[in-house]
């Protein structure tokens, strides 16, 4: 939602700002843009509309803008369309100051009410050029005093980074709710969104913390709170080799990463098994903590809650307590039922969603234990939950999820299964043979990936579909609400998932001749169920693909066309289940001719309301 880079040192800053701002195009790409401080006290800023290439081509690479000091921007459009006077940087009408931005200010109308009152005139329809107005308004040659104190007027989130004309030796840059990191270097610092921006230049970075702000200099950092005050921050060291956050001969980073899902599975599980155990190693959420539980809720967005709407099977399965599973967006809104004796887990990839966020906050205000399931290390929900769990996945680029998903979800497992031994339900038996069921989880899946030809022929058969509905019935449906998220989201087509036996409620009507159908029916327990289904869709002229578990449902299931995967063990299953149509989603939209790692409308991390 949005990407911000900036950069500080003795280098040409154009050049590097683009090369940035490319490993975070996946974060937006309505327009793109630079503004770079010259020696000559001016500020140039050049900026397209569209992708990143227009920007490459207009500054030729960088090459056409002068200075040392920068800062760089790829929009994700809230106010205002995606157009060239609405794209970042922006700068206040003295042109004293440039403003990049990645968040909403929500007061946005008041302050330019207040601005133009002082005479200041606008250009674009965004909140984010009333921020560089209040900061000029301000600015009377100390840059960090200008943005406290306009910062002190802006209700909403941000990311920031801004450049002062007569300021070649600085930058300033800050947060709340959204996120921003410094990446540390010699002779020269960055800032940046996310850390595949600062891989080629450095390692070392710190994580600014909320509400915190930064004084960007060639020969150091300079951290402040929000009082004001100093604080020193211990700089990660990031450990990903730089290839992880490259496509590596792949086409599209979702190919690639689909094809990461046995080992980043294998990463999530196999710390987590110690002496035939499961071992989470939860800091405060204790056995106490674990037994006293009345009540889970799981909260999340778009994949991620799907991710939850698998595991609430599996927790009231093995661990016996009512799940309730919440989008993060109405979670806070809902006046949920929350006390001391309810666990809130909250699952998000980049741990930054806003969603996710907050609800996150309000779980904590109303008195619940919170855990987080997050992909990336040190992100503000990691930092703000009560324990966290990492998946380690790596770093996933394509906007759709795949192995984060994946991960989450055999995470899950594993807690489910914990819970359950903790509590009493599960016996040390039981957990032994769910343990060996995840162990053999990543080599299912590298046969569903090895064997993935069908697939890509079902999806010839369908990429011309104007709509694709997928049935499931209990964790089957659960799977196909992200087998068809991940189908719509990436290919266009419209499609819808629908627990099997509430089509025959109202649905069933869009079924005519011709219209595809994915059936999903690897749980054992429903089977028959399913084989209905799957019976009165076809008899109104659907062409069904069912998706089924082991070889001995070969040919029984009355489908068209049949996947069948490899038979695994129930926990594993879901895991193994959803790769058959994530590679679905992922062809069909190749053979439609479609901006697969890139979607229209899409950024992968969310950071708005
Ligand atoms: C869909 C997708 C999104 C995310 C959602 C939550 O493929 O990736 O639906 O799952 O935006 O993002 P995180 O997990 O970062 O909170």
């Amino acid at each position: 939602m949005c990407g911000i880079v900036g950069y500080i040192g003795d280098k040409q800053a154009a050049p590097l700002l683009l090369d940035g701002l490319k490993k975070l195009e996946y974060r937006g790409y309505d327009s793109a843009g630079l503004a770079i401080v010259g020696d000559d006290e001016s500020i140039t800023v050049a900026k397209e509309r569209g992708r990143l290439s227009a920007l490459y081509e207009i500054t030729n690479g960088g090459e056409a803008i002068q200075g040392r000091v920068g800062i760089g921007h790829t929009r994700w459009a809230t106010h205002g369309e995606p157009n060239q006077i609405n794209a970042h940087p922006h700068v206040s009408m003295s042109g004293r100051v440039a403003l990049v931005h990645n968040g909403i200010i929500e007061n946005y109308a008041e302050l330019k009410a207040f601005l133009i009152g002082k005479g200041y005139t606008f250009t674009s329809e965004t909140d984010s050029e009333v921020a560089v107005q209040l900061i000029d308004y301000y600015y009377d040659g100390d840059p960090m005093e200008a943005v406290r104190l306009a910062e002190a007027q802006f209700v909403g989130s941000y990311a920031m980074a801004i450049v002062f004309a007569d300021r070649e030796d600085e930058f300033i840059a800050l947060r709340k709710d959204s996120p921003l990191i410094l990446g540390l270097g010699e002779g020269e610092n960055f800032i940046a969104s996310d850390v595949p921006a600062l891989l080629k230049h450095t390692r070392r970075i710190i994580r600014l913390g909320e509400r915190e702000l930064a004084v960007v200099r060639r020969e150091g950092v300079a951290i402040y709170n929000s009082f004001g005050e100093r604080v020193e921050h211990e700089p990660i060291n990031i450990t990903w080799d730089v290839e992880s956050a490259e496509k590596n001969g792949y086409d599209h980073f979702m190919l690639k990463e689909i094809m990461e899902q046995p080992d980043a599975i294998r990463r999530t599980v196999a710390p987590r098994i110690k002496n035939g155990r499961i071992e989470l190693g939860l800091n405060k959420i204790d056995a106490d903590v674990i037994r006293s539980l009345e009540r889970v809720y799981i909260v999340a967005c778009g994949s991620a809650y799907h991710v939850g709407m698998v595991a609430r099977y599996a927790i009231e399965r093995y661990a016996k307590i009512p799940v309730s599973c919440d989008l993060a967006s109405e979670f806070r809104y809902n006046d949920p039922m929350v006390n001391a004796n309810t666990l809130v887990i909250i699952i998000s990839q980049s741990g930054e969603t806003l969603d996710t966020l907050f609800a996150l906050r309000e779980a904590k205000i109303r008195g619940a234990h919170t855990l987080s399931i997050v992909n990336v290390v040190g992100s503000s929900i990691a930092c703000e939950s009560e324990d966290v769990l990492y998946t380690w996945a790596g770093p996933e680029i394509a906007v759709a999820t795949t192995k984060a998903y994946n991960t989450q979800l055999a995470l899950m497992q594993l807690i489910a299964v914990y819970f359950g031994r903790v509590r009493g339900h599960v016996t040390a038996r039981e957990e032994a043979e769910l343990i060996a069921g995840m162990e053999a989880l990543p080599d299912v899946i590298n046969k569903i990936l090895a064997d993935e030809t069908e697939i890509h022929h079902l999806s010839a058969d369908c990429y011309m579909q104007r709509d694709i509905f997928f049935l499931g019935r209990n964790i089957d449906y659960a799977l196909a609400l992200e087998g068809s998220l991940k189908l719509k989201e990436i290919s266009y087509i419209h499609s819808e998932a629908y627990a099997g036996g509430e089509l025959k409620h109202g649905t069933i009507s869009l079924i005519v001749p011709g219209t595809s159908v994915i059936a999903i029916c690897t749980y054992d327990p429903l089977w028959e169920k399913m084989v209905s289904n799957i019976r009165e869709v076809k008899a109104r002229g659907a062409s069904v693909i069912a998706i089924a578990k082991g070889e001995h449902r070969r040919g029984t299931t009355g489908a068209d066309h049949e996947i069948i995967l490899p038979d695994c063990a129930d926990i594993a299953c879901p895991c193994a289940s959803v790769v058959p149509m994530q590679l679905f989603a992922y062809y069909t939209a190749l053979m439609k001719g479609c901006d697969i790692d890139k979607p229209r409308n899409l950024a992968k991390s969310v950071t708005v309301e």
